[in-house]
Order: structure tokens, then C-alpha cells, then sequence
């Protein structure tokens, strides 16, 4: 087996590959940090890589939902919060909180340890690494509980259910490979169980964590250019859920005037007390008529590549109408801009992580075949350090 390894040569042109391109995330400033950073990763995960035996690597591949499952342990146990603040916790104090029994304690926190979740040391004890942190916010929690119970096993339903329908990508008629796997789609079944609908309002805000209300567009430069009242229509978020992007984006820029408006499903509304300060709802569906004709920006963020083509189409024609009559108005639709080639594991999780619910992350040329149909093509496309793109149409 010794000679499955890549050969020492080979592995010291990927450390030059990895130099080379810390070289140039090093000397990257701006939109350019984003691609200079997945540059970068690309080499040192081909390098990584490039160090494990191919064989070995068959096993922990099948099993990476392992850290999902013992995440949603760790936290049906409490014990997240115990690690507040840079805690160490003791197996003494584990074993006390939970009652559980100690070889299922060091088996968990094996699986975190290797996941890089907890750094562990003698005793033994944890405390959280940088890349556990995020699981003392309860919205991450919530989206790995999501995620866990109600979008992977439909992902694990794929063999079957692509097999089903002769590997054809989903159409309105077929429904979704969630509908394949579960009977009924994602967005009905969320509408008539709102403790799970809260866990998705979360995920939306842990999906955006961090870089909340994005980069990729700089807000107060181009808003400072509009000239813009009190009583002018900012932004309309369109299926924006509960308002947390407009919020920071008002934090952000708080010398901004006029109104944001937050659109989405009443249901959504309806698991919170009312908008965040700033901020106004107005229930609507992305499937009907725009209502609000007179907004200097119409925005929608992580929606695109929750839907198909064809669904994208009919609900971007509810808005182009408004586009045409005041050209003034911007369309900026926020999602992954993928690379043609060589993507991220992160990028093609998130693309396939879609498919469930019908949707995709597109390439650019993706993006262009999508808006063409609807009478648009691409202007710009923005970027910052947030791995989404803001992709700012016009009309052809
Ligand atoms: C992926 S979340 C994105 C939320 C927000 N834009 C963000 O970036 O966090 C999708 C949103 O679409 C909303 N949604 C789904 N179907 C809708 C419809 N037919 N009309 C309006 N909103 C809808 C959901 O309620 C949810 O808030």
C-alpha cells in the first residue's frame, strides 16, 4: 500500500502551490480578497489531501455526517452554553451535567476534537475552538437541527429518487427531490409546522453570520449617491424573512433616509412580536405582482438558488414590469457567483445542499441564461470578502 502515497516531489511542487498563492491572498485587498482567499484554499486543501493515504480516506469521507449528528448531540445535552466565554469543561463537570455515561462523552467529543470543533487536552477537558465558537449562537444550532433532521434525508434519498425519475432535473411538474423523498414540498410542509418554519427563520440568520448584511454590496457608498429622502422607498427585501439584513444594513449605515421594506410569507411574520427598529413588513408573495412600483432598489437575497429556472422566471417577471417603468430603480439579487471550474467543497455543498428544494447555485453564464429570459442581463457584479456575489441587472 505504501506506494498509494503521492511522492514526496509531487507534494513539495503543492507546498510551492500553496506559497504561491498565499503570495497573492497576502497582496489582495478589496473584491479581489474573495478569489485570492478561495485560491488559496484550493491549494492547501490539494495539499492536504495530497498527504492522506486514498484508500484510508474512503471511510471518513462516507461518515462526515457523523459531526453533524454529534453536534445535535452536544446540544440535546445543554452543554454549548458551558463553553461560554472560552470555558474549559471537565469530563467530571460533563459527566455531572448530563448524567450521561463517560464512554459516550469521550466518543462525541472525539468526533469534535478530530472536526477541529473542541480543542482537547488531558484529563481529559475541552474548550471550543475558533471554528466551534459559532455553535454558542442558537441560530447556528438551529440550522444544523434543520438541516439534520429535515433536508438530509432527502439528500440521502437521492440515489433512490434520482434513479426514480431517470436522472431528469426537477420540473414544476415533477416537484422537488424533497417532494420525491417526502410527499410534499419543503415551503408547504414548513407553512403547517412553524416550530420547524422558526428553525429555518434561524438557519437563515446563521447562513448569514457573521457577514450579515454582506459586503458584497457597499450600501453607504451607493446609497449615499441617491439623494435619498424620508419618505422615498430605499430597498424593498424581497422575501427577505424577518428583516435581519435590512436591520444591519440600517445599523451600518444610520445616516440613511427613507424606507425598508421587508417582504415575505405572513407566516414568517407571524413567529416574531414585528419588524426590527427601522424596518417595516409587508406580506407578500414573490409569485404575484410586485406591489411596490416606486423603490430606488429591489433585492433579493439567497432567493434565486432556493428555485429553479423556470420558478425564478416567473417570479422575476413580477418585478421586471416595475423595472421598465421607473429605470431608475436597481435590481441586486445576492447569491454564490460559482466558478466555471475547480469550485470549493463549501461552493459545491451549497449548490447540492439546494437540490433537495429544486434549487442551484449558478455560474455566471448560469446567471445570464436565467436573466436573459427574463428580458435582463447582468451590469456588474459586485464582490466583497463574503463568498456571495451581488449581481446588479439591467434591462437588455
Ligand atoms: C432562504 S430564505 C432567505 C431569507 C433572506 N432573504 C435571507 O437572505 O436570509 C427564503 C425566504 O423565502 C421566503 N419565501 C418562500 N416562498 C415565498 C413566497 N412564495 N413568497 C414570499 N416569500 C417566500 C421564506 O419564507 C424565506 O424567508
Amino acid at each position: 500500500m505504501a506506494d498509494s502515497y503521492t511522492p514526496p516531489a509531487e507534494i513539495a511542487a503543492l507546498v510551492a502551490n500553496v506559497n504561491k498563492a498565499a503570495d497573492g491572498f497576502s497582496a489582495a485587498v478589496g473584491g479581489d480578497l474573495h478569489a485570492a482567499r478561495r485560491n488559496l484554499q484550493l491549494e492547501a486543501r490539494k495539499l492536504l489531501y495530497s498527504l492522506e493515504e486514498p484508500n484510508t480516506e474512503v471511510w471518513p469521507r462516507i461518515f462526515q455526517v457523523n459531526v453533524s449528528a454529534a453536534i445535535e448531540i452536544v446540544g440535546n445535552l445543554k452543554l454549548w452554553e458551558h463553553f461560554e466565554g472560552g470555558k474549559t469543561v471537565t469530563m467530571a463537570q460533563v459527566l455531572e451535567l448530563t448524567k450521561a455515561d463517560e464512554i459516550i462523552i469521550i466518543r462525541i467529543f472525539r468526533q469534535l476534537t478530530a472536526a477541529n470543533v473542541f480543542a482537547e487536552s488531558a484529563g481529559p477537558s475541552w474548550t471550543l475552538t475558533p471554528l466551534g465558537v459559532p455553535y454558542l449562537n442558537p441560530d447556528h444550532r438551529a440550522f444544523n437541527n434543520l438541516m439534520f433532521v429535515d433536508i438530509i434525508p432527502s439528500i440521502m434519498a437521492m440515489p433512490r429518487t434520482l434513479a426514480e425519475h431517470n436522472y431528469k432535473a426537477p420540473t414544476k411538474e415533477t416537484g422537488t427531490p424533497y417532494k420525491w423523498a417526502h410527499g410534499e414540498e419543503l415551503w408547504t410542509w414548513l407553512g403547517s409546522h412553524p416550530d420547524r418554519a422558526l428553525n429555518m427563520v434561524a438557519g437563515m440568520r446563521s447562513h448569514n453570520a457573521g457577514n450579515v448584511s454582506g459586503d458584497a454590496y457597499p450600501w453607504g457608498q451607493e446609497l449615499g449617491k441617491l439623494g435619498l429622502k424620508y419618505e422615498d422607498v430605499v430597498i424593498v427585501d424581497i422575501a427577505g424573512g424577518q428583516g435581519h439584513i435590512m436591520e444591519e444594513v440600517r445599523k451600518r449605515n444610520p445616516e440613511i433616509k427613507g424606507r425598508f421594506i421587508v417582504q415575505d410569507l405572513p407566516s414568517t411574520f407571524e413567529a416574531v412580536a414585528g419588524p426590527p427598529e427601522g424596518v417595516e413588513f409587508m406580506s407578500y408573495d414573490i409569485f404575484t405582482p410586485q406591489p411596490v412600483k416606486d423603490a430606488h432598489i429591489y433585492y433579493y437575497r439567497h432567493i434565486f438558488h432556493d428555485w429553479s429556472d423556470a420558478d425564478c422566471t416567473t417570479f422575476l417577471e413580477q418585478v421586471v414590469p416595475v423595472l421598465k417603468a421607473q429605470p431608475k430603480s436597481k435590481l441586486l439579487l445576492v447569491d454564490l457567483v460559482l466558478p466555471d471550474t475547480n469550485v470549493t467543497m463549501q461552493e459545491a455543498i451549497r449548490d447540492i445542499s439546494m437540490f433537495p428544494i429544486g434549487g442551484l447555485e449558478r455560474n455566471e453564464t448560469q446567471w445570464k441564461e436565467l436573466l436573459a429570459k427574463s428580458g435582463l442581463k447582468i451590469k456588474k457584479i459586485w464582490r466583497g470578502s463574503e463568498p456571495e456575489a451581488c449581481v446588479e441587472c439591467e434591462l437588455l
